[in-house]
């Protein structure tokens, strides 16, 4: 791990995001969770940056179903694909929900806000009209929102490269060493 504790694995994503240009794969991120019957859910959700040297951000309303899921079982794997680079990265770690999260708050724009007025996430609607006029003129930080820490203790990166493809792992217990396994 080089001196200012950043894994290396950063500097790998860093350049896969760095060639995706103005993708929004770099950004976008699939979260998959485990439900309360063990059964697995993913979806996309948006990477907002990073909180520590391995952990990442994400946020989310905390009535849609992941936030359940966290308080049942905070496992979690988010996988991050490249087109341009052809690389997979997968990382498995653990969610919790920040504290503070005012200032993730602050950043947002208006009409990001505002979708955190909207009605329980996944319920039926049954008034269309009553659902999105509701939005307050006043977007003081609702309990809705949540920020979740992805704190990351593995990662996988497996490169499409001619002729033989590239696999690597780094795990967090092993100071983040870089290994090499067979793809
Ligand atoms: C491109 C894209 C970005 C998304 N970003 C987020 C996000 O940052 N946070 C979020 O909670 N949901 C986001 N969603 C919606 C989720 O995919 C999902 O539908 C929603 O969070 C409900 O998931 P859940 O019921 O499994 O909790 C995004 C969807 C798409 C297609």
């Amino acid at each position: 791990m080089p001196k200012n504790n950043i894994p290396m694995w950063r500097q790998e994503l860093k350049s896969a995001r760095k060639k995706e240009g103005k993708s929004p794969l770099n950004r976008w991120i699939q979260l998959s969770t485990v439900t309360r019957n063990n059964e697995p859910r993913i979806r996309t959700v948006v990477f907002r940056g990073w909180e520590k040297e391995s952990s990442m951000l994400i946020f989310t309303d905390s009535r849609s179903d992941k936030i359940k899921h966290l308080k049942n079982n905070s496992n979690a794997e988010v996988l991050w694909l490249f087109l341009r680079s052809k690389y997979q990265f997968r990382f498995k770690g653990k969610m919790k929900e920040l504290e503070s999260n005012t200032k993730y708050w602050d950043s947002l724009s208006d009409k990001s806000k505002a979708t955190w007025f909207w009605q329980h996430p996944g319920k039926e609607i049954k008034n269309n009209l009553q659902t999105f006029k509701k939005v307050p003129i006043n977007l003081n930080k609702p309990t809705s929102f949540v920020v979740i820490e992805f704190e990351i203790y593995s990662v996988d990166l497996l490169k499409l490269v001619t002729p033989i493809h590239k696999r690597y792992i780094w795990n967090k217990e092993n100071n983040w060493q870089k290994i090499e396994v067979n793809p």
